[in-house]
């Protein structure tokens, strides 16, 4: 069953401890960290002592997707407060130095591509990580509109990980909404991120189901 894996980049930050009861209680699958350095986007938002409070609260897997140039200088720092660490092959200097610090950390190992990177980008590395992260918007703000091309990105990834044998999961971060996410799931999408979709709705759970595909 598809899983659904809410972004706070949209919550109500005032009231972030009750954000993050109430969407874990409508039932997301896991929660979605976004972190960004103002420089590889155009964007700041929050970092290592968000993630560590809400460590102690969150009861379902934690994704810290980090949008740093360099990831491989701040990994480390994102060990004790999650379980996936998504890192852009863009921004990363050695990728495998990536794949190799978080594996060792005894976490999974996420590699994520703007929409205009070549997949050619991370093939090398299909067989060692666990997640591929597909932005279907520029990566920096929520609440942008799904770019068509990267459900194009998405069978092809499906097909890959056919091709290779690779068990890593998909996902999909970037506009996506109860409009359309059934065309995302039947692309080949394992996990859909979802940010404003959820954080700006009346009622997160029925969105969630909606996510999920339960339900139209
Ligand atoms: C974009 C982030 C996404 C995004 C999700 O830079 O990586 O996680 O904020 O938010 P929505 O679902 O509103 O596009
Ligand atoms: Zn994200």
């Amino acid at each position: 069953m598809t899983k659904v894996s809410a972004s706070i980049l949209d919550c109500d930050f005032l009231h972030l401890e009750k954000e993050i009861r109430a969407v874990i209680a409508a039932g997301i699958d896991s929660l979605h960290l976004d972190i960004m350095d103002g420089q590889f986007v155009p964007n700041l938002s929050f970092g290592v002592p968000i993630a560590k409070s809400l460590r102690k609260i969150v009861t379902v897997p934690v994704y810290a997707h980090l949008m740093v140039i360099k990831p491989e200088n701040i990994i480390e720092k994102f060990i004790p407060h999650a379980d996936f660490i998504i890192f852009h092959v863009e921004a990363a200097e050695d990728p495998e130095r990536c794949i190799s610090i978080i594996k060792t950390s005894e976490r999974e190992a996420g590699m994520s591509l703007n929409p205009d990177t070549p997949i050619e980008m991370i093939k090398p590395y299909l067989q060692t990580i666990d997640n591929v992260l597909v932005m279907s918007v520029y990566p920096g703000f929520g609440g942008q509109q799904f770019i068509p091309t990267a459900l194009e990105r998405i069978r092809l990834l499906s097909e890959l990980r056919k091709e290779t044998g690779g068990s890593f999961t998909i996902s999909v971060d970037g506009g996506v909404s109860p409009a359309n996410c059934h065309s995302i799931v039947k692309a080949g999408a394992d996990i859909l991120i979802a940010g404003s979709a959820i954080f700006k709705s009346p009622d997160y759970a029925q969105t969630i189901r909606q996510l999920r595909c339960l339900t139209s």
